[in-house]
């Protein structure tokens, strides 16, 4: 494709030239009135993300300033019809990790232009904010706070957006209790393929409204959310455990996620001949018996840390270290190591940008980032363990592998998320980077044999954020949901303009 090169306007004029069968078609120049303004310079950032290990330059980078933009853009893009091949990727803060939010000589919408108010609705007992789907969830958490509310299920990041992470899921330690965030969204504004604007919910446009939650931007593109929210605790108390033993770690966790009256963040770090562990910690948590702490040995050890806050006022301290006592006393980790610290709920939730800082200062941030997050079933974990775990990941030096476990009772089967048959399911996330290519190899090799091993003892393992180069792939994905999603994509989207990078569908042209 062959396209008019401007500088910066905020009329797009196409110019489309398609080589087909080496004979070029050029289509009519249409202008798209706009009140941001579209940029073919300096797109670099566009076709960048941050697994950074796919990237494709967009044809124009539209910057919204109003929901109009992003409505004019895609119907002037539907009008053109098949005729054309240009696609358009709603871009949040392009943290996806293969070329997810990119759109290969199309036009990527930067969500994060288009700044609107937040507005804090407080209505007898359910509270909630109305967000632009570009703003990031730590400012939405900090505009929640003036009014002493939060939101109720997080990711463990926070710089990404909302319309990010409600296209895929938003999983965290708090999904056990109130599911992810596609469980706690009351209402959407979205622009569909054919560019209208629709405002949906669970009753009005409830197909939709499903369908987008968790639907991998391929139904429309999230412009506004309304959002579940909690009064926010002022402090967290943060807690870290150790297991050796696989086994009695799980069974603890699932004994957490289970009970009534329980912690208010459950997770778990897998952790495999890491040197001076305790250490590590020691900047940030206070061993409980520092003598005894100062013992314990990881090298060339597998162990399993289970990490756990609970929420509180600063009244409430004394009466929540008791709550805390009593819970820890039904676990069985290795004594020497009770972690504890107390930090503010900001702090807290916005733990992963402190490391971010740290790793940026040292060059590790823009790495490529080969990650692979699995959902498993409870009843196959086991033998997950076994084959992964001290067996294929021989270390855990190239970043954090994260597991817990979550009740699917919380999950709502209409979106499009899909999960694995059974009513309790695992996430395992391996996070690393890779410092050199040689690195990045070993790493890529790394999650096909875990990918193939879960395969081959057919644990029934579905992918989080995948990332798969045929349908044939996607229609395994989603199994017997394939249908539904397909039906949803000829509904709101039958040109399939959106989320190209997606690799789901793709735009057939064809020249008349
Ligand atoms: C450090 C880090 C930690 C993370 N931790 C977690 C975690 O704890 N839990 C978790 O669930 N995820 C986590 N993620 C993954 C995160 O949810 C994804 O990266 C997600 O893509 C959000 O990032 P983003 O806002 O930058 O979206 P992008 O990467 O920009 O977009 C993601 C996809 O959604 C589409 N999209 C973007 N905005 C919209 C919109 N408004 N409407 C429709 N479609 C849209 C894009 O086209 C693309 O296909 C983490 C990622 C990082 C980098
Ligand atoms: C999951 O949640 C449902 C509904 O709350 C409950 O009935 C079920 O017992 C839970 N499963 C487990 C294993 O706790
Ligand atoms: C642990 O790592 C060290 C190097 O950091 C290595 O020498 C040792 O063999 C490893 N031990 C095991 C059990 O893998
Ligand atoms: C969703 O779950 C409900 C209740 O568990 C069940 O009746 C229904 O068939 C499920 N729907 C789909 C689409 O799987």
């Amino acid at each position: 494709m062959l396209l008019k090169q401007h500088t910066t306007t905020n009329i797009l004029s196409t110019t489309v030239l398609l080589l087909c069968c080496c004979m070029p078609l050029s289509l009519p120049t249409v202008p798209i009135p706009v009140h941001g303004r579209f940029t073919f310079d300096g797109n670099e950032f566009a076709g960048r993300d941050f697994g950074n290990q796919l990237h494709s330059l967009p044809w124009a980078v539209l910057h919204p300033k109003k929901v109009s933009d992003v409505a004019s853009t895609i119907k002037h893009v539907w009008h053109m019809g098949l005729a054309s091949a240009m696609t358009v990727a709603a871009r949040g803060h392009g943290h996806s990790l293969l070329g997810q939010a990119q759109a290969p000589h199309g036009i990527v919408i930067s969500m994060e232009s288009l700044r609107g108010e937040m507005q804090v609705v407080i209505k007898g007992k359910s509270p909630y904010v109305d967000a632009p789907a570009g703003e990031l969830w730590i400012n939405v958490l900090h505009h929640c706070l003036i009014h002493g509310l939060a939101p109720k299920s997080w990711t463990d990041y926070l710089h990404l957006t909302v319309g990010g992470t409600l296209s895929n899921a938003g999983i965290s330690g708090q999904a056990f209790r109130h599911g992810p965030q596609i469980s706690n969204v009351h209402q959407l504004e979205v622009i569909t393929g054919k560019g209208e604007v629709v405002v949906c919910s669970e009753e009005k446009n409830a197909d939709l409204f499903h369908g987008v939650l968790g639907g991998l931007g391929q139904f429309g593109i999230i412009t506004r959310a309304r959002i579940s929210l909690e009064p926010a605790p002022k402090r967290v108390k943060w807690i870290r455990v150790v297991y050796s033993d696989f086994a009695t770690f799980a069974r603890d966790q699932e004994r957490l996620i289970y009970a009534e009256k329980t912690f208010d963040y459950i997770e778990g770090l897998v952790i495999v001949n890491r040197t001076g562990l305790i250490n590590n910690w020691r900047s940030s948590f206070d061993p409980q018996d520092p003598d005894e702490a100062n013992q314990f040995v990881s090298d060339g050890r597998t162990l399993f840390c289970l990490e756990l806050t609970m929420n509180f006022n600063p009244d409430e301290e004394a009466h929540i270290d008791k709550d805390i006592e009593s819970l820890l006393s039904e676990l069985s980790y290795i004594p020497s190591t009770l972690f504890v610290t107390q930090v503010s709920y900001v702090e807290f939730l916005d733990r992963v940008h402190a490391a971010e800082l740290k790793l940026r200062s040292k060059g590790l941030w823009d790495l490529p980032h080969p990650w692979l997050n699995l959902l498993i079933p409870r009843s196959k974990i086991h033998t997950f363990a076994d084959g992964v775990f001290g067996n294929i990941l021989t270390d855990t030096n190239s970043g954090p592998v994260l597991i817990y476990p979550v009740n699917k009772s919380k999950w709502d089967n209409r979106t499009s998320f899909v999960t694995p048959d059974e009513d309790v399911f695992y996430l395992v996330a391996f996070l690393p980077h890779a410092a050199e290519s040689e690195g990045l190899q070993q790493l890529q090799d790394q999650n096909r044999r875990i990918l193939n091993f879960c395969d081959s003892a057919e644990l029934g393992v579905k992918q989080y954020l995948p990332h798969y180069e045929s349908q044939e792939e996607w229609r395994a994905h989603f199994g017997p949901r394939w249908e539904i999603f397909a039906q949803r994509k000829s509904a709101y989207d039958p040109l399939a303009i959106l989320a190209p990078g997606q690799r789901i569908f793709q735009k057939s042209i064809s020249i008349l």
